[in-house]
Formats: C-alpha cells, sequence, structure tokens
C-alpha cells in the first residue's frame, strides 16, 4: 500500500513545479511594479519576510539586491533548496505559515505574493492579521492574489490538481483593513502564465501600511 503523503497539499503541488512555475509567473510586470513600490518606501537596510517564497525569484532577489535583509518561508522543501541556490544574498527556511510563530513588530516589511490560495478562507484570514501584527506599526505589507469568490474549488494549475479558495477583490481588501492596515496601492490586472496548459487569470495586487499605535 503507499504510504499516505504527509505533506500540506501546497507543498505537494509546488515540490512537483519547482523551477516551472517561475518560468511562467517570472515575467510578470505588474509583480514587478508591485515590488518597485515596496522599495520606494523601504529604508536602507529593511527587513523583510517573504512568505511563500517560491524560487526567491523575483521577490526575495529583487529585495536582497536592493540591500535589503530577507527571510524567506516556504512550505516545499524543492521550492526552499531551489531559492537557497538562486538567491544566496537571502536567507530561505522551511516553515508553513500557518504555524510558524513571529514575533510582533519584528518585520519592517512582509510579502505574500499569491502564497494563500490553498488554505481556507478562515486560515487565509488569520495570516494576513498574523502578518499584520509581524510588520511594526508604519511597517508595509505587499499582498497578491487570484481575486475569485471561490471556496474550495478543485482546479489544474500547470497541470497539477489543486484546490482554491479566495476571496473577491472587494472581500479581500476589506479583510486587509480589517487586520488594521491601510491600502495605499491597488493594482488589478490579468496575467497569462507561460505555459501550454495556462489561461488569463486575474491578478489583485496591493500595498497596505500598518497603522500607528
Ligand atoms: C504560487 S507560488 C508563489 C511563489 C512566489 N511568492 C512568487 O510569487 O513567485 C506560492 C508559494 O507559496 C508556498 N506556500 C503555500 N502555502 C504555504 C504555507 N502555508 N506556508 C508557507 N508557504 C506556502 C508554496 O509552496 C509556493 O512556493
Amino acid at each position: 500500500m503507499a504510504e499516505e503523503d504527509r505533506r500540506a497539499p501546497a507543498a505537494v503541488v509546488f515540490d512537483a513545479l519547482g523551477l516551472d512555475y517561475e518560468r511562467a509567473f517570472a515575467g510578470s510586470a505588474p509583480h514587478r511594479a508591485s515590488l518597485g513600490r515596496l522599495l520606494e518606501l523601504l529604508a536602507p537596510g529593511s527587513r523583510v519576510l517573504d512568505v511563500g517564497s517560491g524560487t526567491g525569484r523575483p521577490t526575495a532577489q529583487i529585495l536582497g539586491e536592493a540591500g535589503h535583509r530577507v527571510l524567506g518561508i516556504d512550505v516545499s522543501p524543492v521550492m526552499v533548496d531551489v531559492a537557497a541556490r538562486q538567491v544566496p544574498e537571502a536567507e530561505f527556511r522551511l516553515a508553513d505559515i500557518r504555524d510558524t510563530p513571529l514575533a510582533e513588530a519584528s518585520f519592517d516589511a512582509v510579502c505574500a505574493y499569491f502564497s494563500l490560495l490553498q488554505m481556507s478562507r478562515a486560515e487565509q484570514k488569520a495570516v494576513v492579521a498574523k502578518l499584520a501584527r509581524t510588520v511594526r506599526p508604519g511597517g508595509l505589507v505587499a499582498l497578491a492574489t487570484v481575486p475569485l469568490d471561490v471556496e474550495g474549488v478543485e482546479a489544474v494549475f500547470m497541470g497539477q490538481p489543486v484546490r482554491v479558495t479566495s476571496f473577491s477583490a472587494a472581500a479581500f481588501t476589506a479583510l486587509v483593513t480589517e487586520a488594521g492596515l491601510s491600502v495605499l496601492a491597488e493594482e488589478q490586472t490579468l496575467f497569462t502564465p507561460d505555459h501550454p496548459e495556462a489561461g488569463p487569470e486575474p491578478h489583485l495586487f496591493l500595498l497596505a501600511r500598518r497603522e500607528a499605535d
């Protein structure tokens, strides 16, 4: 009998995708524009947490090359290995954000680009609230998601079976503000990943600031 796979569902998908994910998504101009908006507001040498850091590119690499101290965490061992090899200027650790304790106000900024989509709605809300507490008052939170009003929908993503949960753009923005964050910038686009099995998908990028205490 096959041994039970105890990995988190996201780890199973992203262990299988590895660098294919980067090839399909790293060309996203709106993703780089979102990083540009974050970079404009970061003080030199800021401490940044990248949640669901994937292959490390483009997020950790661009922030690291700009001189910021980046810690990436990811639930996929393959992604952590790839990122550590590709982006030596950042640090990467294997961790599930849902059960990783993070000290209050311990980062100047937190990023989470497309890393919430395999969590339940309650988990996504709890994670955004946790990230809001993890940045210092006045600190920045950069988020990206696929803004669709879906819950537990089975889909095929780049050839991998996935179960996806998300929110409409309005509902996602509302949960961000409910977490004590003020939205500074919002961009919605349609992006077609560079992959034969991919079609256009909506992307939402938010840059928010933790309100001062
Ligand atoms: C769609 S990829 C995005 C990667 C990267 N943020 C980017 O935009 O290029 C999502 C990443 O989040 C990671 N991830 C998903 N759920 C996670 C969790 N609960 N804790 C930590 N990482 C998670 C996945 O393993 C994957 O590497």
